[in-house]
């Protein structure tokens, strides 16, 4: 047996042990468990109390980083060594936030300076169109900024935007993503073309989603601005400098960025551009400077104390030593209510392969399915499944200590940030600890219910308890702390990655529908057109041309 896998037999045999037992238990055998298995970088707490391992398992899970080589890893990725090998890339986006340190090369020459002018440019270009200094065609201040792309050229600005709502000081930001119309009509709608700026944001510049939009935008434009005016009202952020110029964006108002920055980790980069329009310059570098901070944190703690590490093992032990396929991120943070959708990008785009970095089948499940929605919406939608549902489903519950200082409006705040939290700790608590049937029976009875009714209700009113959660918390949802929460999940992606021998960098999953996209397209254009595809795609196709 390799290394590996007699840890991974350990793992097993740990799992199959700890299966004999219940969380109840565990709390029970070790009131310090709390203490044990929370972990600290400043204000942030993860407490992983409520997962079901132990200190053996724990150890077993940081002998697997060690023997996967995940030290040697983290250095090569930080030194900027071609990480993404089937894409022959480094991934260096945390050299967009300082969290490289002063210098970092690729093919021999340091990033750093380019880095640097170019956040500077865009976050210069922001702040102009912040005080009216780059304005409309009618010399006005922008009202409105309309962000067009997809994936990760939009999934993080959107986000971002919406949790950092208090600071928004600058035009209202609107996004838009979806080549279905009505996501782009409906947006434009309310909105007056003379007073906004349109953002299209492409790392290819060729997504078909983003250049659909872009054009109808840049239509929706021209009919009021004329065709030489419109330009004025668009800005661009891409790493094909030809393609931004070939539609017709002034190269002063197109920001790049590189090949090492996955759209999925790009945030960071311009493509933050409608955020820092949004929050200003100054919040927008500390949104940087709290990502750089989990950088600094996830490259020199020891790997026992080390958050991103242990979240990434606690998520190995829950996809394949208990066989958890999904997990539910819950923040009880309205603010961070598309974290959910975000994470399912970075994770599920990362880490959801079968081919391993030398071209081998993986051998064990690699990603789970990632999903979620916030608290305590989702308590009133799906958590009757979590409870009592046949899957066991971890969760990992976000949590600000206080509502947003900005944002301070007195008591009203702070009384509904009690009844929020409140609520994450009881579904924290009821997964873990659940209610026996015992005690059902007892309040039942006290209550005077005939015997009959409660040996048919009490099975019902049972919570078998002993489902995993973990709790992070932090003390208030601002720039800096977002900045970090974000390093946190992009890390720990990494080293999952890392131990399922995957390239967490590219994303080849994605090409074949794309490819047959644009096949399809002509059939439906035209009902004449040859649809020569397999029998179930023509009949929807037909079916389609019948319908309209
Ligand atoms: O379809 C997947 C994807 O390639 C993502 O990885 C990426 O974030 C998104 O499309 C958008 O790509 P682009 O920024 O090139 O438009």
């Amino acid at each position: 047996m390799t290394q590996n896998e007699t840890i991974w037999s350990d793992l097993a045999g740990h799992a199959a042990r700890l299966s004999a037992t219940t969380l109840k238990s565990l709390f029970d055998q070790d009131p310090g468990r709390f203490a044990t298995f929370s972990y600290r970088l400043d204000d942030l707490l993860i407490d992983f109390s409520r997962e079901k391992l132990d200190a053996k398992s724990l150890q077993s899970l940081l002998e697997l980083a060690s023997a996967s080589g995940l030290e040697d890893l983290r250095e090569a990725l930080f030194n900027g060594a071609r990480v993404n090998n089937t894409e022959q890339r480094a991934v260096l986006h945390m050299a967009l936030r300082e969290g490289c340190g002063d210098r970092v090369e690729v093919d021999g020459e340091d990033v750093m300076p380019a880095v640097r002018a170019e956040r500077q440019r865009f976050l210069d270009f922001a702040e102009s169109v912040r005080r009216g200094e780059y304005s409309t065609v009618d010399s006005e201040t922008f009202s409105d900024v309309v962000s067009i792309g997809i994936g990760g050229s939009d999934l993080g600005p959107v986000m971002v935007t919406g949790a950092l709502r208090p600071w928004h000081n600058g035009p209202r930001v609107h996004f838009v993503s979806n080549v279905d119309g009505a996501h782009l009509f409906d947006t434009l709608a309310a909105l007056d073309p003379r007073r906004t700026l349109l953002v299209v944001s492409s790392k290819t510049f060729t997504t078909l989603e983003t250049m659909s939009n872009a054009r109808s935008a840049r239509a929706w434009l021209e009919q009021s601005l004329g065709s030489d005016q419109a330009g004025a009202h668009i800005a661009a952020v891409s790493t094909n400098l030809d393609a931004t110029r070939a539609f017709g964006i002034d190269n002063s108002r197109v920001f790049g960025f590189w090949d090492w920055v996955g759209g999925r980790y790009s945030v960071w980069s311009a493509i933050g551009l409608p955020v820092a329009i949004a929050i200003g310059a100054d919040r927008f570098n500390q949104f940087l400077a709290g990502a750089a901070a989990m950088d600094q944190h996830f490259r020199q703690a020891p790997l026992a104390q080390n958050l991103p590490v242990l979240l990434a093992l606690v998520g190995i032990w829950r996809r394949n030593a208990l066989n958890l396929p999904t997990v539910a991120i819950i923040p009880y943070d309205q603010r961070l209510a598309r974290f959910p959708a975000y994470t399912q990008q970075l994770d599920m785009e990362s880490n959801g392969k079968r081919t391993t970095r030398d071209g081998q089948p993986v051998s064990i499940a690699s990603g789970p399915v990632i999903w979620g929605e916030a608290g305590t919406n989702a308590q009133h939608s799906f958590f009757q499944l979590i409870h009592q549902g046949m899957d066991k489903i971890p969760v990992d519950f976000l949590m600000a200590a206080r509502p947003a200082a900005c944002d301070d409006t007195g008591d009203f705040r702070h009384q509904h940030h009690n009844i929020l939290l409140a609520n994450l700790l009881a579904q924290a608590k009821a997964l873990a600890f659940g209610r026996g049937e015992d005690e059902v029976r007892a309040e039942l009875d006290a209550a005077g219910m005939p015997p009959p009714q409660v040996d048919q209700l009490a099975p019902h009113k049972t919570f078998p308890g002993d489902r995993p959660s973990t709790i992070i918390a932090y003390r208030e949802l601002d720039p800096f702390a977002l900045g970090r929460l974000i390093a946190l999940y992009e890390h720990k992606v990494f080293v999952q990655g890392v131990i399922w021998n995957v390239n967490s960098y590219d994303q080849w999953g994605v090409e074949l529908g794309k490819v047959l996209a644009s096949a399809i397209t002509p059939a439906l254009v035209d009902a004449t057109a040859t649809a020569d595809f397999d029998s179930a795609t023509n009949g929807i196709l037909q079916h389609v041309h019948a319908l309209r």
